[in-house]
């Protein structure tokens, strides 16, 4: 594909160069019907038995968007009392919030009970100390399948070596610390990791878990975690992930479990990335281009604290550049790597990649940017936040969070 951004025309008519003229770069740009699309598709994934999607809110905590999972159905789950309080402001309803912590303290589960939030327990400990908080009360817990995937090995959240899950070695254990405390164990989870294209692990692990499941009694949700992935690779025309067939691998699994199980517990998924990444574009601007030791760089304003990715797993992201307002072609490429304006040598966006000629004052357009983008920005080297606003379905351009500021940093002094 020669440009993702004219294929879907992502900015719906609205000329780039006067987005960011109003709003400045570094800005993630997002889209509301990719968005809301990718937010629709994930709650049919299964379609033969009662599915909650909990859209997993890591991915991306804007709250505008948060209303739009709202709007279109989805439930949601969250990682810590922050991302529980932008759920409620967004207007999702207690019962609409699935709490799948990690290590967390007395104080965030007396949060989360008070909030009358299910919680799922990842680890003996936790759910003694749940036990202790809310005795006879009702959670999850989150077990540990044993087949782990992802796209790099610092997403792989399940299998044998990550800190995610209790294994099944000590499931029986959750059943002597739920009797102690009289707690009715109603859900159980897992994450399998992040992004893949291939569902085979996915679906191995799906297998291993409902073997656990039926150690459960009366179980009455479970919970198969997020993961699918989205082609990154789209420029050179990698596939969507075939959510059809996986559906229909998937339900021949549900199937067989709900035949042995004698009832259809809720079935949930719990997706981040697939929801929002596609919906998003980071524009920035190409401050300067030079040559060192014979590579040439194209420096921009996009650094590691904008979009952390590349540097953090080595991610692809695909680029387009945008030259007065136009895509420039991708008829003449040649290599060149795209960096930020962080102190940083691993500061690398784009590492060695075959791109369009780069001049000074192009706008670089990295692609599928809206999972886990923003909220991983951070203002190292005292660098602000970026700004992010929406394409409205109908054409509007709409800031829907502001740049940080330089005072804003200072305020916490
Ligand atoms: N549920 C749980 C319990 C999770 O730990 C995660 C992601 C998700 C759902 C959502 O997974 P998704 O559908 O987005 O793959 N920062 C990394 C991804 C880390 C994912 C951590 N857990 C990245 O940028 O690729």
């Amino acid at each position: 594909m020669d440009s993702f951004l004219k294929k879907v025309d992502f900015f719906k008519g609205n000329k780039p160069e006067d987005i960011v003229k109003e709003y400045g770069t570094p800005l993630y740009v997002y889209n509301e019907d990719i968005i809301r699309d990718r937010m629709h598709k994930v709650t049919q994934v299964i379609k033969k038995y009662p599915l909650t999607a909990n859209y997993s809110i890591k991915a991306n905590t804007n709250i505008h968007i948060l209303k739009m999972g709202y709007e279109e159905g989805i439930n949601a789950d969250a990682m810590s009392p922050g991302e529980i309080e932008m759920l409620l402001k967004a207007g999702f309803e207690s019962d609409r919030i699935f709490f799948v912590p990690n290590n967390v303290s007395r104080e965030e589960v007396e949060y989360a009970v008070k909030k009358g939030i299910m919680t799922s327990l990842d680890s003996l400990d936790q759910l003694d100390l749940y036990g202790q908080v809310n005795p006879g009360g009702k959670c999850a817990v989150r077990l540990n399948p044993g087949v782990g995937a992802g796209h790099h090995e610092k997403v792989v959240t399940a299998g044998k070596k990550t800190k995610f899950g209790i294994a099944e070695e000590d499931v029986d254990k959750i059943f002597e610390i739920a009797k102690k405390h009289n707690l009715t164990i109603a859900g159980i989870n897992q994450h399998v990791g992040s992004l893949y294209m291939d569902p085979e692990p996915f679906l191995k692990a799906v297998e291993n878990f409902l073997r656990l499941a039926k150690k459960f009694e009366k179980l009455e949700f479970i919970d198969f975690g997020g993961g699918y992935g989205i082609p990154y690779h789209k420029l050179d025309d990698e596939q969507e992930f075939d959510m059809e067939s996986f559906s229909k691998r998937f339900e021949v699994l549900l199937d067989k479990f709900v035949e042995e199980y004698g009832y259809a517990p809720l079935f949930k998924t719990e997706p981040g990335r697939y929801c929002v990444a596609e919906g998003a574009v980071l524009l920035g601007r190409v401050n300067a281009t030079k040559h060192n030791s014979g590579k040439k760089y194209a420096g921009t304003d996009i650094g590691m604290n904008v979009l952390v990715r590349p540097s953090m797993y080595d991610s692809w992201h695909d680029v387009e550049i945008i030259r007065d307002n136009e895509v420039v072609s991708r008829d003449n490429l040649s290599e060149i790597t795209v960096v930020g304006n962080i102190c940083e040598s691993g500061d690398i966006l784009a590492k060695d990649r075959m791109l369009p000629e780069i001049k000074q004052g192009d706008l670089a357009c990295l692609l599928d940017a809206g999972a886990y983008g923003y909220s991983m920005c951070s203002s190292y080297n005292s660098r602000p936040r970026p700004a992010e606003v929406l394409i409205t379905k109908d054409g509007q351009v709409k800031q829907i969070r502001r740049r940080e500021t330089i005072e804003d940093l200072m305020r916490l002094f």
